[in-house]
């Protein structure tokens, strides 16, 4: 751990959330600094948007609680560092190659293959949830649910299962990597943990179809705002920024992705 202190653990067979258990160990005192929390099954996941999260055995679903010491308003900064340090992890680790899509899933090939939801414990807490299906089968194993990432990273990198502390270890380092980095000030206003952001994330440059609770748009995704909004430059001209929506990208021969079940 490049900070050189261990951030407390907790492990939990079955738990709701990492995320809710976070806020309740916080709020109950348990928690006061930076810590971990780990679930081999959540009852309750969460996912953005205040989706289910379906979180079976056989993903990676934890919390990384994060003391944050940046004013408020760069706070979204946490959330391109999430991504990041994700597909950097996952890249060490597995070898695969996970790209981004924004707001901020991990994909492969298109596909989603995990998801990342930050949120806050009042002015004191950040909170980064990341969940990571790595070896469950859809929707075989699935009981029925069609809201879970499809790719599983087993599958795609013959990444052994029984060995996903590894990966939970790998991911953990590479938070802390890019959170030292940030908060060392050696990227002052974030400019390079958004710039390693950008050339992760497959929207950028493309055509998309962002839904949003207004309604569907189509344009070209130019870029991403300092606070993690998505740039559209609309067909009409229009360039606007969205702040939350679903995106599908267009490809080459004119057909959609992205409409994906988690
Ligand atoms: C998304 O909607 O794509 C974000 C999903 C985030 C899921 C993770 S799993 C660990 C943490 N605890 C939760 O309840 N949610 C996040």
């Amino acid at each position: 751990m490049s900070s050189g202190k261990e951030n407390p653990v907790y492990t939990f067979s079955h738990i709701s959330s990492t995320n809710d258990a976070a806020r309740r160990m916080i709020r109950g005192g348990e928690i006061d600094g930076d810590a971990v929390i780990v679930a081999d099954v959540q009852t309750a996941g969460k996912g953005r948007k205040r989706r289910d999260w379906v979180s079976p055995r056989g993903g990676l679903w934890l919390t990384r609680v994060l003391l944050p010491r940046l004013r408020r308003d760069r706070w979204p900064l946490y959330s391109f560092l999430a991504g990041v340090a994700a597909v950097r992890a996952i890249k060490g680790d597995t070898g695969v190659d996970v790209r981004l899509k924004w707001p901020n899933d991990l994909i492969f090939r298109g596909k989603k293959m995990g998801g990342i939801l930050l949120e806050t414990v009042g002015e004191e807490f950040v909170l980064i949830g990341v969940g990571i299906n790595l070896a469950v089968s859809w929707p075989s194993q699935l009981a029925g649910s069609t809201r879970f990432p499809p790719v599983n990273l087993c599958c795609v990198s013959g990444y052994p299962h029984d060995e996903w502390c590894d990966l939970r270890a790998a991911l953990l380092s590479s938070f802390n990597r890019e959170t030292d980095l940030l908060h060392r000030q050696t990227d002052v206003n974030g400019e390079l943990v958004v710039d390693c952001w950008r050339r992760y994330c497959e929207t950028l440059s493309c055509e998309v179809l962002v839904k949003t609770d207004r309604g569907c748009l189509r344009g070209t995704a130019l870029d991403v705002d300092d606070d993690g909004s998505l740039v559209v430059k609309r067909r009409d001209g229009e360039v606007i920024s969205l702040r939350a929506g679903e995106v599908s990208v267009a490809q080459k021969g004119g057909g959609i992705y992205g409409q994906q079940r988690q």
